[in-house]
């Protein structure tokens, strides 16, 4: 074991720089040399990758993105494709692949696994929405974004006497709309997993203006289905590599809903690509220095077809196919804490 390689798949985060450096100072403490692929799959797919020195990787743990690059390239298109990748992970003496990402990614990295290279792979997506792990990198990050984007609607909201509505990523799990809308205080709570009751959410903003809180602030999540047409908003229907559409426009097919129904000045956002970017948090820097280590450590043991994920305070390996494939949705335990602001319960009890 001597060369390992190294790469970030799929939607970049804030964190995965955080992984970076933790796999380069394992790698170093076992003797490892560590090659950087560039752009992903992409990058693999045309035999780019680069030895890192520790010049690279100084201090990157709190650098956003990923100073390696990334793509949605879907290896697993096309089985020319998987061979070259395959024979370039020989051409470049590769003894093991560390691979990054969410279920595209890791779905690609099982393919390769079973097609005999050595993978391990690690969580990362702000969706939260991979089984098994806990938390996936970048999440409690982008959580900071919202309720920081939240907290600042809040007050132009409030002064304008507004019902605004703040959409937010997640694809079809709605974990970042719950946890960041919690955080960030939003009246309503809107999640793919839980079917939108549109007289409901009048009924609220209502009830909120007659008991003297004239604005309402509404988190909607990008994968939420608009009930009166029962279809979920796309930004555009051309298809990545993964056949993923583009999820976007909810926030404005409710504003136009809520205005017509309630009379309601209404204005809505789309908090888009920030919530992807900036300084990890220091969860974030703690939990990706955390799984790079553990990656290595399974490297040593060639325990390989594993993925690293979060269980409580530990970070422990399971297989990589009950990883990938399935989405993990928002469980309905959870549900009840959708309206945790609404302010009616407390209007209720005083
Ligand atoms: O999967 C992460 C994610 O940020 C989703 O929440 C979002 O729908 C998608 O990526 C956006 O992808 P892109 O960066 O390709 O626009």
């Amino acid at each position: 074991m001597r060369r390992v390689g190294i790469l970030t798949g799929g939607g970049d985060c804030p964190g995965l720089n955080a992984v970076i450096q933790g796999v380069f100072v394992r790698a170093c403490q076992y003797g490892y040399e560590v090659y950087g692929v560039e752009d992903g799959y992409k990058g693999l797919l045309y035999g780019k990758a680069r030895k890192l020195t520790p010049k690279d990787i100084e201090d990157i743990y709190w650098l956003g993105g990923t100073i390696l690059g990334t793509s949605r390239k879907n290896p697993a298109k096309s089985q020319e494709e998987l061979k070259t990748i395959i024979e370039n992970v020989k051409k470049l003496r590769l003894d093991a692949l560390i691979t990054i990402g969410g279920d595209d990614t890791l779905g690609a990295a099982k393919k390769l696994y079973d097609m005999g290279i050595p993978v391990v792979g690690v969580p990362k997506t702000i969706d939260n929405d991979l089984p098994l792990t806990d938390y996936s990198i970048g999440f409690w990050t982008a959580i900071e974004t919202i309720a920081d984007a939240l907290g600042k609607l809040h007050t132009t909201a409030r002064s304008h006497k507004r019902v605004m509505i703040a959409e937010i990523m997640g694809r079809y799990a709605g974990w970042l709309t719950l946890m960041g809308g919690l955080a960030g205080g939003a009246h309503i709570i809107l999640i793919p997993e839980k079917p939108v009751d549109i007289d409901e959410v009048c009924r609220i903003i209502k009830q909120r203006r007659e008991r003297g809180e004239p604005y309402t602030l509404i988190a909607v999540a990008e994968g939420v289905m608009v009930p009166t047409t029962g279809e979920i908003v796309t930004a555009s229907t051309e298809k990545d590599e993964f056949g993923h559409v583009r999820l976007g426009g909810v926030s404005k097919v409710l504003e136009e809903e809520i205005k017509k129904r309630t009379g309601e000045e209404v204005r809505s956002v789309v908090l888009g690509h920030i919530q992807r970017g900036g300084i990890p948090s220091a969860y974030d820097r703690v939990l990706g220095i955390r799984l790079g280590f553990k990656a290595v450590d399974l490297v040593k043991e060639q325990k390989f077809g594993y993925v690293v994920v979060v269980k409580g305070v530990d970070i422990i390996p399971v297989k990589i196919d009950e990883v990938v494939g399935t989405i993990r949705k928002v469980p309905s335990e959870l549900h009840e804490f959708t309206d945790v602001f609404t302010g009616l319960t407390v209007n209720h009890k005083s």
